[in-house]
């Protein structure tokens, strides 16, 4: 059992969690993510390891509420148990100092964005970050990341915080004015479909990192299938990060949004 040391809600329907896992605070490293669970019966979440904090030996996980699993997770409070926790699973953020680097989240995409920033940072890039969420409160984490980035732009689609618009409209901005090294681009489908584009458009080498529905984490259900340079690859052992330009996006898009009815189905069941 897990103990959860601290529960917060970041914004309307994001939870923040620390939960005590000493072993995996002590291996992880950016990129890297856990697969838990609420109890027995629940379904495996997969959730990037956020933050540690290895005096305490906790990991910090940011989870959006989108459905059945997620609800309940949110129920938790300061105190109480996951049942399991699997990790760090996943391959590491290639860290090295590039140079200037271009660092774009959107939405709760920014929580997984955040330990590739301290990374890339820590490494001793010229750090720009680019945050995008639909309004002000859901622009998560900004704190943190403007104290490790050089210089931070901040973008809502109804314009309540930083500037109106969508993230790939600062990449194009920041792409015109200066030579980017490397980009890392992390948040909903089409928001890192787009963001490949506007990359490529300026052949700025990308990572992007992936989050399809995954069950066993470890190569063997399938689950988590991806085309990459027109071969098959599994998101939680061959990823989570891959180079953009090489990801199947229109399979990608369409595979993350297979299950719709089923999740669905599991709402109403639940009866929210
Ligand atoms: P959202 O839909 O509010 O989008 C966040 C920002 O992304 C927008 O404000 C905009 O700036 C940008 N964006 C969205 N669509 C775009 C487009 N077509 N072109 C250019 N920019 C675009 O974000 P949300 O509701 O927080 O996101 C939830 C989604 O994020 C879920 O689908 C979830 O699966 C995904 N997600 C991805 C990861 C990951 O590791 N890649 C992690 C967590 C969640
Ligand atoms: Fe099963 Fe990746 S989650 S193969």
């Amino acid at each position: 059992m897990f103990l959860i040391s601290r529960q917060k809600q970041l914004a309307e329907n994001e939870f923040e969690f620390w939960v005590e896992a000493p072993r995996i605070a002590e291996k992880a490293q950016p990129g890297q993510f856990v697969i838990l669970k609420k109890d027995e019966e629940a379904e495996r979440i997969p959730l990037t390891i956020v933050d540690t904090d290895l005096e305490a030996g906790t990991i910090k996980v940011i989870f959006q509420v989108v459905g059945r699993s997620t609800i309940l997770l949110a129920e938790l409070r300061d105190g109480d148990y996951l049942s399991d926790i699997v990790g760090p699973l996943g391959k590491p953020t290639e860290i090295e100092n590039y140079g200037t680097v271009l660092l774009v989240g959107g939405g709760v995409g920014i929580a997984v964005l955040l330990p590739i920033i301290k990374g890339l940072s820590l490494a001793g890039n010229r750090v720009i970050s680019v945050l995008g969420a639909k309004t002000d409160e859901l622009v998560i984490l900004r704190d943190e990341v403007e104290e490790l980035s050089d210089e931070l732009i901040i973008m809502t689609d109804d314009g309540s915080l930083g500037r109106k618009g969508l993230v790939t409209e600062a990449m194009v901005d920041v792409f015109e004015r200066e030579k980017i090294d490397y980009c890392w681009a992390i948040g909903p489908s089409m928001m890192m479909k787009f963001a490949t584009l506007t990359a490529q458009k300026y052949e700025v080498p990308m990572f992007v990192s992936l989050n399809p529905i995954m069950i066993d984490g470890t190569g063997m259900c399938g689950c988590c299938r991806i085309t990459v340079n027109n071969e098959i690859k599994f998101a939680c052992v061959d990823g989570p990060e891959f180079n953009a330009y090489d990801v199947d996006w229109d399979e990608f898009v369409q595979r993350s949004r297979q299950y719709r009815e089923e999740e669905t189905l599991s709402l109403e069941q639940l009866g929210r």
